[in-house]
């Protein structure tokens, strides 16, 4: 089982550094989501409401969280949130520039250490345990747990770049996780794109359209060999609905 997370983490851990001491925060550009958080989280909802649910407020959970800067959209956005995060410093900053959001110091893979739901949104945006590693044995417990963890109506979004998307490591098999996950308690799928909904300003009227249109959104970057985030969505549909392992 993966457990050096550091491995993955130091590069973005010595921008934290340079940040807390000063520097500006343009350095976490390739570590972090600075722009454009506003219209992923719109994306996400819309999603989740395409399959019959509705986070829109509530609860929000951000694995993985990084400075905190989704974290502190989604605070915006309604949502009273909270951001797990293994870097000290990047915690430290969360702390020092969100003061509404909650962050906790943890490995998002420590169940334990997690808070307890409900949750209206669990967020794992370029999470390093689901993007940098294929490692079914430690994720399926920890998504059985996360959709545990879920209100009725809410939503887990794993979302992250994959190979021949910009990315050279393994990560998540998404294909896998549906096939687990979707039940009669579980509605979603994916794979989408938010290409189109980013750049082209596309609103799907449907789950139809929205799964075609991603669908060319993710040849297209791959062809382009954009690095762009590639998203897959269980929403819960069943109220207690059993997760297979949770
Ligand atoms: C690429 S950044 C993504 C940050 C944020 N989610 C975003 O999308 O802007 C990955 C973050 O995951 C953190 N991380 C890596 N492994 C972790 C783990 N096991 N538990 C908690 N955080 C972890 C790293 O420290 C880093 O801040």
């Amino acid at each position: 089982m993966t457990q050096d997370w550091w491995g993955f983490a130091s590069k973005s851990e010595s921008e934290y550094r340079n940040v807390m001491h000063g520097q500006g925060m343009d350095r976490l550009r390739d570590h972090n989501i600075l722009i454009g958080c506003e219209e992923e989280i719109e994306f996400m909802e819309t999603i989740i409401a395409l399959h019959g649910g509705s986070a829109r407020g509530g609860r929000a959970l951000d694995l993985c969280c990084g400075a905190g800067t989704m974290t502190d959209a989604l605070q915006r956005r309604g949502y009273d949130s909270t951001g797990v995060e293994l870097s000290e410093t990047a915690v430290g900053l969360g702390l020092r520039l969100w003061p509404r959001c909650t962050f906790i110091q943890a490995d998002t893979t420590d169940i334990e250490a997690l808070p307890p739901g409900p949750f209206d949104l669990i967020l794992a945006r370029e999470a390093h345990p689901f993007s940098r590693v294929d490692d079914w044995k430690m994720q399926r417990p920890l998504i059985a747990h996360l959709l545990s963890q879920l209100r009725l109506g809410g939503g887990l979004v794993i979302a992250h770049a994959r190979v021949g998307g910009g990315m050279s490591t393994a990560s998540v098999n998404f294909q896998r996780m549906k096939r687990e996950f979707l039940n009669e308690g579980f509605r979603g799928g994916g794979v989408y794109s938010h290409f189109p909904f980013k750049h082209l300003r596309f609103r799907p009227p449907g789950l139809r359209t929205l799964g075609s249109v991603s669908r060319l959104g993710i040849l297209a970057q791959r062809i382009l060999r954009y690095r762009w985030l590639e998203f897959v969505v269980l929403v819960r549909v069943r109220a207690g609905a059993a997760t297979q392992c949770g």
